[in-house]
């Protein structure tokens, strides 16, 4: 059985006092919702605030990126994952697609960024996605399948046991278009494939796969009722306590 994880990703949003206000507004909402793992990942300047904030709740805290090094160095303006440790984290996204498409991160980046996560012990949440002309070209497969196995490429089994991924298409990223559910689950379906190829049928069992793209309140359950879909990357309505709450609680 695979527990569902939720996931919200609140991108460059959020001054501290805000990121405060969203966490004090959303525990008290799923103050009972063992039925998930509950993650937020806040920007890195509200992240030791909002982490002191939880202590002792049943919602953890992401990174939004971590830097692609290991231990530390002469690296300006990067944050490390062992960095991320120490503020709290137990998660860090990983190739989110705007990294992608605005910072030139390639698979090659995203496989070293997910074996630095792995090396400093958070769980890496791992993206992937088509973009929009790839869907329409129906390029969709030979997209994801590069990232999949370039992205997580010489992981070992042990290792892929411990990460998440996430499949973001890019059409629905913050325009209100999700992907129909069975689009979705025919995407998911065709990971947890390519995982039994290359790191066999236990590990594509057990891997969690998110869906992430306009996820609101009112398409969760219907999202979540697809048996290759475990969870949800959520953007625009996580910046909501209710909103996010709500997706949380779909059941
Ligand atoms: P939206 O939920 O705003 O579409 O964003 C999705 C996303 O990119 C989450 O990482």
């Amino acid at each position: 059985m695979r527990r569902p994880v939720i996931v919200g990703n609140w991108k460059m949003f959020k001054l501290i006092s805000e990121a405060v206000q969203l966490v004090l507004d959303l525990k008290p909402q799923v103050v009972n919702s063992y039925h998930a793992e509950i993650v937020v990942a806040p920007p890195f300047t509200a992240l030791k605030t909002v982490n002191d904030r939880l202590e002792g709740s049943n919602i953890k805290t992401a990174g939004q990126n971590l830097c692609d090094q290991l231990g530390q160095g002469a690296f300006t303006g990067e944050i490390s994952g062992a960095m991320l440790k120490d503020l709290g984290c137990s998660y860090v996204i990983v190739g989110h697609s705007e990294r992608r498409q605005y910072y030139q991160e390639t698979d090659e980046v995203v496989n070293k960024k997910t074996r630095a996560a792995l090396n400093a012990g958070l769980t890496p949440i791992v993206c992937v996605g088509e973009r929009l002309a790839e869907r329409e070209n129906d390029q969709m497969e030979i997209v994801v399948g590069r990232q999949v196995r370039d992205g997580l490429s010489g992981l070992t089994p042990e290792e892929l046991s411990l990460i998440l991924i996430a499949y973001e298409p890019v059409l629905a990223i913050g325009t209100g278009r999700t992907a129909t559910p069975e689009i979705a689950a025919k995407m998911h379906k065709f990971i947890r494939g390519l995982i039994a190829e290359n790191w066999g049928n236990q590990l594509s069992e057990n891997i969690r796969i998110l869906y992430g793209g306009s996820v609101k309140p009112d398409n969760i359950s219907v999202l979540m009722a697809e048996s290759d879909i475990d969870g949800a990357l959520v953007g625009g309505a996580s910046l909501d306590a209710t909103n996010f709450a709500q997706i949380v609680n779909y059941k």
